[in-house]
């Protein structure tokens, strides 16, 4: 590869007609892909493209939000370690962090927790619209929450016309604003719709999941106190799931906003994308595996059964981790807290026994297989009361401000512009329309 000119760079030499091409490397380990296009037999010929099929080695955007190493099991918000935020921070104060890039000072923390708590921009913002309430009521009772949030929020496109202004920075906040507010009212209507119970209206005097417990679990008009225990489990909860960069649905985030719709409608595609069982799914289907296993003694056959391929291990493995996952540490030891108020989840002793086990197996060591952060908070949600269809909507309540910090990062990055990925064609070549009766 004769002399090359520069220490950051790539000399790739295409066999076909013997060219050298220099590729810059840029940010330690990385090309342009568009550079790959100047590589062609033929002038005319469209140019060297990667295929790389769910984006296993791609990165779409620069970003300074979220910072994972998976191989050293590492996850930092804006270059702070997760164990540090959830250990010292609030849910609150992690999304001012996330959406602004920096923690806030007092007075700006005290700002940004009344303009969530009181949705001050104008009285429409009080809480939820009647006619929302009214498409949520509409639902079959035994409607799947995700399903019902999914609608909710693309249905709030509609009541916010003004969202399509995506250019300008303060309508911009006030929809985050506005959707980090009414998630947890959107989540706790749908609850008590499942429920057969009235609606309960947020309570400003609350904390942000004192609020949501209080709009779950209330019953009739006395007061609910929520337990402080459980209100900060649930507050911890929110701390780790609140952004994990480009995983599949911030990716369906700005992919869908990419082509500049409002962030209603890119959030309720993103929370479609959530939904799946290889994503947010994961935590309810990781409680329906344990319900199914049901007893210590079908462990082993249940082991068996993943490592011949038939199913997999729910809760276990992750596209960018190769260690344990520094959430399900966290989330563990949380479970032990909560469960001193809410008496032990008869389900921790199958989970604990199946992680030794598989920790333990070669299938598993093999692959990097280690809980993640579903393993285990579906324990902790049930033991707290609630259902298993709401899990994902647990998820989607603090993911909402990654999408919406991911958004606005890719809304400002000068070098993104509408999502639109290239296809290897492999399909007939052209051929002529032949009328149906002369078809064989
Ligand atoms: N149980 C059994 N085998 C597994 C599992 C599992 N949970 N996960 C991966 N494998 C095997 C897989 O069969 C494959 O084996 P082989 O090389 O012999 O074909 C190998 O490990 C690599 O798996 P992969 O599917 O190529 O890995 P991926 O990066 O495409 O998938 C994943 C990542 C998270 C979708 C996958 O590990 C999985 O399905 N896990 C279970 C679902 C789950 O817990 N999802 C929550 C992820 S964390 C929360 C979030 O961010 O959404």
């Amino acid at each position: 590869m004769g002399g090359s000119s520069s220490k950051n760079s790539l000399s790739i030499r295409d066999n076909r007609t013997g060219q050298e091409y220099e590729i810059e490397i840029l940010d330690g380990n990385v090309i342009r892909a568009m550079d790959l296009r100047r590589i062609r037999v033929d002038p005319d010929e469209f140019g060297m493209m990667s295929y790389d099929p769910a984006f296993m080695n791609t990165a779409s955007t620069r970003s300074t939000v979220t910072d994972i190493d998976g191989g050293k099991g590492i996850l930092r918000y804006r270059g702070y370690p997760i164990e540090q935020l959830a250990e010292k921070s609030s849910f609150l104060e992690v999304a001012y962090l996330l959406l602004k890039g920096e923690l806030p000072t007092r007075d700006e923390l005290d700002h940004f927790v009344e303009e969530v708590t009181y949705h001050t921009y104008s009285w429409q913002d009080s809480s939820i619209h009647d006619n929302i309430t009214k498409l949520l009521s509409g639902f079959r009772y035994d409607a799947h929450m995700m399903g019902m949030m999914i609608s909710a929020v693309a249905a709030l496109s509609t009541f916010y016309p003004n969202a399509k202004v995506i250019h300008e920075k303060k309508s911009r906040w006030n929809q985050t604003v506005r959707l980090l507010a009414k998630m947890p009212t959107l989540a706790a209507f749908s609850y008590r719709h499942h429920q057969g119970l009235p609606f309960i209206y947020p309570e400003n005097r609350l904390s942000y999941s004192g609020n949501f417990l209080n709009m779950l679990f209330r019953i009739g008009d006395k007061e609910y106190r929520p337990n402080p225990v459980l209100e900060r489990a649930l507050d911890l909860l929110f701390i780790l799931h609140a952004d994990h960069e480009q995983n599949c649905s911030t990716t369906a985030m700005r992919v869908i906003g990419s082509s500049h719709p409002d962030p209603y409608s890119a959030l309720a595609g993103a929370m479609a994308a959530l939904y799946g069982p290889l994503h947010g799914g994961a935590n309810e289907a990781v409680l329906r595996m344990l319900n199914e296993i049901g007893d210590m003694g079908n462990i082993p056959d249940f082991i068996e059964s993943v490592k011949r391929g038939e199913r997999r291990l729910m809760g276990f493995g992750h596209r960018v981790y190769k260690a344990y996952d520094p959430r399900a540490s966290i989330v563990k030891e949380a479970a032990h807290e909560v469960f001193t108020v809410t008496g032990k989840n008869p389900l921790l002793d199958i989970a604990l026994e199946l992680e030794k086990i598989a920790l333990g197996e070669e299938y598993f060591v093999s692959r990097n297989l280690y809980p993640n952060v579903d393993f285990y908070s579906g324990l902790i949600y049930q033991a707290m009361g609630f259902p298993v269809d709401m899990f994902p909507v647990l998820f989607a309540i603090p993911r909402t401000v990654g999408w919406l910090a991911q958004w606005e990062e890719m809304l400002g990055d000068k070098e993104q512009r509408i999502a639109r990925p290239r296809q290897v064609y492999q399909g007939s070549v052209e051929r002529s329309y032949q009328p149906i009766g002369e078809r064989g």
